[in-house]
């Protein structure tokens, strides 16, 4: 049976820790623990955001964990190369198999939204110059509800969005907090363990599927298997 499926974006379709390469002419030897920082960051500014009810977009909590990033590395932050870094992170590339897998499983019938803390216009633009724009038919984007994953509001909304019920339709994130929050609202998810050392939080909510990569996930998800 076909589904419908929100992808988280950050992590799952496209890597943020990219940003190192771009983050070495300014940091050095930093770039990598700076890179690590600013995604740790960024999600940690939503989440408390989400709590505190606070709202400013993920474009904010981006660039505010850039500049907590850069000064808790000691590195200087000049404006010209922030403005420049974050433009750069709408420029960030597809996981080799993404492409692959979505053709597959747009062609299996699946359907298929990309789902995200990010700006809907931000992540539309990172996704088309990825190139995956096309394989998805479209993005649904917590900004429309004004706070974050993992409010058990914004899967809720994904299952609407997709005309689905809550119970049948699927997240797909490398994100552990992510899969926990979709399973707590009641969704059905996966876990795309990217890397083998990956460890998902021990809190007795398991995914319903667990994939290395995307390719993976549509063999498993497949009409025909
Ligand atoms: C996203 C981040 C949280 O795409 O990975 O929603």
């Amino acid at each position: 049976m076909p589904h419908a499926i929100g992808f988280d974006i950050y992590g799952t379709l496209v890597d943020p820790l990219e940003m190192t390469h771009e983050l070495r002419a300014l940091a050095g030897d930093r770039a990598e623990r700076m890179s690590e920082l600013w995604r740790q960051k960024q999600i940690e500014y939503a989440l408390r955001r989400g709590l505190m009810r606070d709202y400013q977009s993920f474009g904010v909590c981006t660039a505010q964990a850039l500049r907590y990033a850069a000064e808790a590395v000691d590195v200087e932050l000049p404006e010209a190369e922030e403005r420049r870094l974050l433009e750069e992170y709408q420029n960030l590339r597809a996981f080799a198999d993404v492409g692959p897998a979505l053709e597959k499983m747009k062609a299996d019938g699946h359907r298929m939204v990309a789902f995200s803390n990010g700006v809907e216009e931000t992540a539309r633009t990172l996704l088309e110059r990825a190139g995956i724009l096309d394989h998805l038919g479209g993005m649904v984007s917590v900004d429309d509800l004004g706070t974050f994953k993992p409010d058990p509001r914004v899967y809720e909304y994904l299952a609407q969005r997709l005309q689905s019920p809550v119970e049948q339709t699927w997240l797909v994130s490398s994100n552990p907090w992510d899969v926990i929050g979709a399973k707590t609202a009641g969704l059905r998810a996966a876990w795309i363990r990217r890397s083998p050392e990956a460890v998902f939080d021990p809190w007795e909510v398991e995914p319903d599927l667990v994939a290395g990569d995307l390719l993976e996930l549509s063999r498993s998800l497949s009409p025909a298997s």
